[in-house]
């Protein structure tokens, strides 16, 4: 066994502990709480490895303080929560999980657009109610799927898997991204690519995948809402500072939209208290790649991505490549 030690910040799947813990001394934080930022400062001292999550901010202050680790394993495909340029200035691997969550992660993002369209939520509380008297012509009446245009925001690996749900169900699929998707994927969904106001005027449903990046940040504000349909539906599975959320929450109010399915917040786990009181939005705590056979393997991922860092192997997800040598 080495004895190098690594750091596991917050509760994960045991089989990653137990992976880690056969090759190496583990001080694990078994709890949901995780780790303030001085006490993940203070217990890696020693650590050459932390395996962090997304509550973990490691910002580059944080990072100047990690002495001696060599490798910072997110158990997530986002890595906005730490600072990669300081992690590299400072020689820190960084590492994430991708493609194993994309799937799952798709299949909420459509799940979310079809609860939201056809108002799952709204139709469960209302049978628990007892305010259920009889057949309505309206009643809870929602907006079509079949035939109806998906706007993807960010083709990427979950934006095309998400696509395909759509074209599955006989959407239009429209997407903007700085980069086109390769031709036969492109003829495969019968997608085009268009620009951000186009995708915003032209689509029923509007789903967003891309990263958090300072580019990214407010991408959907007031005026992109605008833009939208009246019978238009926002599903952002990404991440919460993608949206603007009080301009949002004023659309939602005023009908500028007619509604949105949210997985992710500006400031989780708090929501815009208009959000919460909205009949219009459907809401969910983030938990898009949260199936149980995909945060094993998310879990799984970090944990083996620490361990080849730490023996000397480059890691399969490593996110700053220049620091490998
Ligand atoms: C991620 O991986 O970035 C998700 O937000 C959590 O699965």
């Amino acid at each position: 066994m080495s004895q190098q030690k690594i750091l596991i910040t917050k509760r994960v799947y045991p089989e990653a502990v137990e992976f880690l813990k056969a090759r190496f001394e583990v001080d694990y934080e078994g709890t949901n709480a995780g780790l303030t930022t001085d006490q993940l400062v203070e217990r890696s001292r020693g650590c050459t490895a932390v395996v962090s999550q997304l509550t973990d901010k490691l910002g580059a202050d944080v990072i100047a303080r990690l002495d001696g680790v060599k490798i910072i394993a997110n158990v997530a495909v986002g890595f906005d929560n730490i600072d990669v340029p300081a992690a590299t200035a400072h020689g820190i691997a960084v590492t994430n999980t991708p493609g194993v969550l994309t799937e799952t992660t798709a299949d909420f993002a459509f799940t979310l657009l079809m609860a939201t369209a056809r108002r799952i939520p709204e139709g469960h509380a209302f049978v628990h109610s007892g305010e259920w008297k009889t057949w309505l012509i309206d009643l809870l009446a929602g907006q079509d799927i079949h035939g109806a245009t998906l706007g993807v925001f960010g083709m990427g690996r979950i934006g095309v898997a998400m696509a395909r749900r759509g074209k599955g169900f006989g959407m239009r699929i429209l997407y903007c991204d700085a980069q086109p998707v390769p031709a036969e994927v492109e003829r495969e969904l019968n997608a085009t690519r268009v620009s951000k106001e186009e995708l915003l005027r032209e689509s029923d449903f509007v789903s967003l995948h891309v990263p958090l990046l300072p580019q990214t940040y407010h991408l959907i504000g007031a005026a992109e809402l605008q833009m939208m349909k009246p019978t238009a539906v926002l599903i952002n599975t990404a991440r919460g500072p993608v949206v603007d959320e009080a301009a949002l929450a004023d659309a939602l109010e005023k009908k500028t939209i007619w509604a949105a399915g949210l997985d992710v917040f500006e400031a989780e786990p708090k929501v815009h208290e208009k959000l919460l009181r909205l009949e219009n939005v459907v809401l969910a705590p983030h938990i898009a790649s949260a199936s149980v056979a995909t945060r094993r393997r998310m879990s799984m991922m970090a944990a083996e991505n620490a361990a080849a860092a730490l023996t000397g192997t480059r890691p399969a997800n490593l996110l700053n490549p220049e620091i490998w040598k």
